[in-house]
Protein backbone atom coordinates (compact mmCIF):
# COMPACT_ATOMS: atom_id res chain seq x y z
CA UNK A 1 0.00 0.00 0.00
CA UNK A 2 1.47 3.61 -0.74
CA UNK A 3 1.34 4.71 2.78
CA UNK A 4 4.12 2.03 2.78
CA UNK A 5 6.13 3.57 0.45
CA UNK A 6 10.01 3.87 1.32
CA UNK A 7 11.15 7.09 1.86
CA UNK A 8 12.86 7.59 -1.30
CA UNK A 9 9.46 6.83 -3.50
CA UNK A 10 6.69 8.61 -4.37
CA UNK A 11 6.39 12.07 -2.72
CA UNK A 12 4.69 12.99 0.50
CA UNK A 13 1.32 13.36 0.70
CA UNK A 14 1.22 17.33 1.89
CA UNK A 15 3.24 18.09 -1.09
CA UNK A 16 1.07 17.06 -3.46
CA UNK A 17 -1.93 17.89 -2.14
CA UNK A 18 -0.50 21.45 -2.02
CA UNK A 19 0.51 21.50 -5.58
CA UNK A 20 -3.55 20.00 -6.90
CA UNK A 21 -4.68 23.38 -4.90
CA UNK A 22 -6.28 22.14 -1.74
CA UNK A 23 -4.84 24.40 0.54
CA UNK A 24 -1.21 24.52 1.99
CA UNK A 25 1.00 21.91 3.13
CA UNK A 26 -0.12 23.01 6.49
CA UNK A 27 -3.39 22.92 5.84
CA UNK A 28 -2.92 19.42 4.40
CA UNK A 29 -1.29 18.33 7.11
CA UNK A 30 -4.44 19.11 9.45
CA UNK A 31 -7.09 17.46 6.97
CA UNK A 32 -4.47 14.18 7.03
CA UNK A 33 -4.76 14.99 10.52
CA UNK A 34 -8.54 15.48 10.41
CA UNK A 35 -9.01 12.17 9.08
CA UNK A 36 -10.38 13.61 5.95
CA UNK A 37 -8.43 12.58 3.29
CA UNK A 38 -7.51 8.76 1.63
CA UNK A 39 -5.25 7.21 -0.48
CA UNK A 40 -6.44 4.38 -2.66
CA UNK A 41 -9.79 4.14 -0.09
CA UNK A 42 -7.40 4.24 3.08
CA UNK A 43 -6.94 6.80 5.58
CA UNK A 44 -3.90 8.70 5.12
CA UNK A 45 -1.44 9.13 7.87
CA UNK A 46 1.11 12.03 8.35
CA UNK A 47 3.97 11.51 6.65
CA UNK A 48 2.29 9.33 4.05
CA UNK A 49 4.29 9.18 0.65
CA UNK A 50 2.27 8.87 -2.67
CA UNK A 51 2.55 7.39 -6.31
CA UNK A 52 0.60 10.33 -7.99
CA UNK A 53 0.60 9.03 -11.00
CA UNK A 54 -0.99 6.16 -9.90
CA UNK A 55 -2.75 6.53 -6.26
CA UNK A 56 -6.00 7.94 -6.05
CA UNK A 57 -6.02 10.75 -3.16
CA UNK A 58 -9.69 11.25 -1.96
CA UNK A 59 -10.44 14.03 0.23
CA UNK A 60 -13.97 14.53 1.70
CA UNK A 61 -14.78 11.80 -0.35
CA UNK A 62 -14.04 13.81 -4.00
CA UNK A 63 -11.06 12.17 -5.85
CA UNK A 64 -8.55 14.35 -7.05
CA UNK A 65 -6.23 14.07 -10.44
CA UNK A 66 -2.44 14.54 -8.42
CA UNK A 67 -0.54 13.92 -11.93
CA UNK A 68 2.22 16.64 -11.71
CA UNK A 69 3.15 17.58 -15.63
CA UNK A 70 -0.76 18.03 -16.56
CA UNK A 71 -1.77 21.07 -17.99
CA UNK A 72 -5.20 22.30 -19.12
CA UNK A 73 -6.11 25.07 -21.33
CA UNK A 74 -8.87 27.05 -21.60
CA UNK A 75 -9.40 28.19 -25.14
CA UNK A 76 -11.86 30.65 -26.87
CA UNK A 77 -12.27 28.72 -30.33
CA UNK A 78 -13.04 31.15 -33.38
CA UNK A 79 -14.50 29.67 -36.11
CA UNK A 80 -12.53 27.78 -38.76
CA UNK A 81 -10.57 26.34 -36.64
CA UNK A 82 -10.68 22.16 -36.78
CA UNK A 83 -10.42 20.40 -33.68
CA UNK A 84 -7.66 17.74 -34.66
CA UNK A 85 -4.26 17.64 -34.24
CA UNK A 86 -3.55 17.48 -37.93
CA UNK A 87 -5.87 18.34 -40.99
CA UNK A 88 -5.20 16.92 -44.62
CA UNK A 89 -6.63 19.78 -45.83
CA UNK A 90 -3.70 22.13 -43.94
CA UNK A 91 -6.74 24.35 -42.25
CA UNK A 92 -5.83 25.76 -38.82
CA UNK A 93 -6.32 23.60 -35.99
CA UNK A 94 -7.14 23.77 -32.25
CA UNK A 95 -3.77 22.17 -31.04
CA UNK A 96 -1.91 24.60 -32.65
CA UNK A 97 -3.55 27.87 -31.02
CA UNK A 98 -1.71 26.32 -27.54
CA UNK A 99 1.82 25.68 -26.36
CA UNK A 100 3.23 22.59 -28.29
CA UNK A 101 5.01 21.12 -24.89
CA UNK A 102 3.74 19.14 -23.30
CA UNK A 103 1.04 17.78 -26.07
CA UNK A 104 -1.88 18.39 -25.22
CA UNK A 105 -5.46 17.24 -26.69
CA UNK A 106 -8.59 18.66 -27.16
CA UNK A 107 -11.51 17.80 -25.02
CA UNK A 108 -14.22 16.63 -26.86
CA UNK A 109 -14.79 18.59 -29.97
CA UNK A 110 -16.23 21.77 -31.26
CA UNK A 111 -17.62 21.70 -35.16
CA UNK A 112 -15.45 23.82 -37.82
CA UNK A 113 -17.47 27.02 -37.35
CA UNK A 114 -18.47 26.57 -33.93
CA UNK A 115 -16.85 29.32 -31.50
CA UNK A 116 -15.99 29.34 -27.87
CA UNK A 117 -14.59 27.54 -24.74
CA UNK A 118 -12.91 24.26 -25.47
CA UNK A 119 -10.41 22.33 -23.21
CA UNK A 120 -7.42 21.11 -24.33
CA UNK A 121 -5.24 18.70 -21.81
CA UNK A 122 -2.60 15.87 -21.61
CA UNK A 123 -4.77 14.54 -18.72
CA UNK A 124 -6.55 11.35 -19.92
CA UNK A 125 -8.73 10.77 -16.75
CA UNK A 126 -9.72 14.40 -16.97
CA UNK A 127 -10.43 14.48 -20.75
CA UNK A 128 -12.56 11.23 -19.73
CA UNK A 129 -14.36 12.18 -17.60
CA UNK A 130 -15.74 15.36 -18.76
CA UNK A 131 -16.86 14.02 -22.15
CA UNK A 132 -18.29 10.79 -20.54
CA UNK A 133 -21.98 10.89 -21.32
CA UNK A 134 -22.39 9.11 -17.28
CA UNK A 135 -20.78 12.23 -15.56
CA UNK A 136 -23.16 14.34 -17.70
CA UNK A 137 -21.19 17.89 -17.76
CA UNK A 138 -23.36 20.56 -18.94
CA UNK A 139 -22.73 22.84 -22.02
CA UNK A 140 -23.90 25.70 -22.48
CA UNK A 141 -24.12 27.17 -25.93
CA UNK A 142 -26.15 30.53 -27.51
CA UNK A 143 -27.71 29.91 -30.47
CA UNK A 144 -28.43 31.98 -33.25
CA UNK A 145 -30.65 31.19 -35.34
CA UNK A 146 -32.74 31.47 -37.96
CA UNK A 147 -36.24 33.20 -37.20
CA UNK A 148 -37.78 32.74 -33.65
CA UNK A 149 -38.36 29.81 -32.01
CA UNK A 150 -41.60 29.05 -30.99
CA UNK A 151 -42.55 28.19 -28.06
CA UNK A 152 -43.54 24.83 -29.10
CA UNK A 153 -39.89 24.43 -30.42
CA UNK A 154 -38.58 25.74 -26.88
CA UNK A 155 -40.52 23.11 -25.23
CA UNK A 156 -39.11 20.33 -27.66
CA UNK A 157 -35.75 21.39 -27.31
CA UNK A 158 -36.27 20.81 -23.12
CA UNK A 159 -38.48 17.45 -23.34
CA UNK A 160 -35.79 16.04 -25.91
CA UNK A 161 -35.67 15.92 -29.72
CA UNK A 162 -35.83 12.88 -31.83
CA UNK A 163 -32.52 12.82 -34.05
CA UNK A 164 -31.61 9.90 -36.20
CA UNK A 165 -29.77 8.42 -33.11
CA UNK A 166 -32.32 9.05 -30.54
CA UNK A 167 -34.14 11.01 -28.76
CA UNK A 168 -32.22 13.75 -26.83
CA UNK A 169 -31.99 14.03 -23.12
CA UNK A 170 -33.65 16.91 -21.42
CA UNK A 171 -32.43 20.40 -22.28
CA UNK A 172 -32.08 23.85 -20.79
CA UNK A 173 -33.67 26.57 -23.28
CA UNK A 174 -34.31 29.83 -22.90
CA UNK A 175 -35.71 32.36 -25.92
CA UNK A 176 -32.80 35.34 -24.96
CA UNK A 177 -34.68 37.77 -28.03
CA UNK A 178 -35.34 37.12 -31.15
CA UNK A 179 -33.74 34.38 -33.12
CA UNK A 180 -31.15 34.02 -30.30
CA UNK A 181 -31.21 31.32 -27.54
CA UNK A 182 -29.42 29.75 -24.64
CA UNK A 183 -29.27 26.08 -24.88
CA UNK A 184 -27.46 24.08 -22.17
CA UNK A 185 -26.84 20.08 -22.75
CA UNK A 186 -25.39 17.59 -21.11
CA UNK A 187 -24.67 14.93 -23.58
CA UNK A 188 -21.94 15.60 -26.36
CA UNK A 189 -23.14 13.91 -29.72
CA UNK A 190 -22.00 15.02 -32.74
CA UNK A 191 -23.13 18.32 -34.46
CA UNK A 192 -26.09 17.70 -31.31
CA UNK A 193 -26.84 21.29 -31.15
CA UNK A 194 -27.16 22.15 -34.61
CA UNK A 195 -29.20 18.73 -35.18
CA UNK A 196 -31.77 19.77 -32.46
CA UNK A 197 -32.32 23.23 -33.26
CA UNK A 198 -32.64 22.09 -37.60
CA UNK A 199 -35.08 19.20 -35.90
CA UNK A 200 -37.69 22.04 -34.54
CA UNK A 201 -37.49 24.18 -37.13
CA UNK A 202 -34.98 27.05 -36.84
CA UNK A 203 -31.47 26.18 -38.56
CA UNK A 204 -28.09 27.13 -36.95
CA UNK A 205 -26.57 30.56 -38.03
CA UNK A 206 -23.63 31.05 -35.62
CA UNK A 207 -23.27 28.46 -32.55
CA UNK A 208 -20.37 30.32 -29.65
CA UNK A 209 -20.12 27.98 -26.29
CA UNK A 210 -20.24 29.73 -23.47
CA UNK A 211 -19.74 27.46 -20.58
CA UNK A 212 -18.16 23.88 -19.71
CA UNK A 213 -19.15 22.49 -16.71
CA UNK A 214 -18.43 25.36 -14.08
CA UNK A 215 -16.15 27.23 -16.50
CA UNK A 216 -16.88 30.85 -17.99
CA UNK A 217 -15.01 33.26 -19.14
CA UNK A 218 -16.20 36.28 -20.83
CA UNK A 219 -13.19 38.21 -21.14
CA UNK A 220 -10.69 35.31 -23.35
CA UNK A 221 -10.47 36.80 -27.01
CA UNK A 222 -11.09 34.08 -29.77
CA UNK A 223 -8.15 32.82 -30.60
CA UNK A 224 -6.63 32.99 -27.08
CA UNK A 225 -5.83 30.64 -24.27
CA UNK A 226 -5.12 30.61 -20.84
CA UNK A 227 -4.14 28.19 -18.11
CA UNK A 228 -6.91 27.19 -15.42
CA UNK A 229 -6.27 28.09 -11.95
CA UNK A 230 -6.25 25.73 -9.06
CA UNK A 231 -9.58 27.14 -7.93
CA UNK A 232 -11.15 26.00 -11.79
CA UNK A 233 -9.02 22.83 -11.92
CA UNK A 234 -10.10 21.62 -7.96
CA UNK A 235 -13.94 22.50 -9.02
CA UNK A 236 -13.57 20.69 -12.75
CA UNK A 237 -12.63 17.73 -10.67
CA UNK A 238 -15.54 17.88 -8.14
CA UNK A 239 -17.74 18.13 -11.37
CA UNK A 240 -16.62 15.00 -12.37
CA UNK A 241 -16.77 12.71 -9.08
CA UNK A 242 -18.44 9.36 -10.34
CA UNK A 243 -21.76 8.39 -9.44
N1 LIG B 1 -23.24 21.04 -30.98
C1 LIG B 1 -23.02 21.27 -32.28
O1 LIG B 1 -23.92 21.13 -33.09
N2 LIG B 1 -21.79 21.65 -32.67
C2 LIG B 1 -20.79 21.85 -31.82
O2 LIG B 1 -19.69 22.23 -32.23
C3 LIG B 1 -21.04 21.63 -30.44
C4 LIG B 1 -22.26 21.21 -30.06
Amino acid sequence: MSQELPADEGERLQKVMARIGLGSRRVSENLIAAGRVRVNGVEAVLGARVRPESDEIEVDGIVYSALPDTVTYLLNKPEGVVTTANDPQGRPTVVQMVPSDPRVFSVGRLDLDTEGLLLMTNDGTLAHRLTHPSFGIEKEYLVHVSGTPSRAALRMLREGVELDDGITAPAEAAALGPGLIRLTIHEGRNRQVRRMCEAVGNDVIRLVRTRIGPLVDQKLKPGRWRLLDQEELLRLQQAVQPG
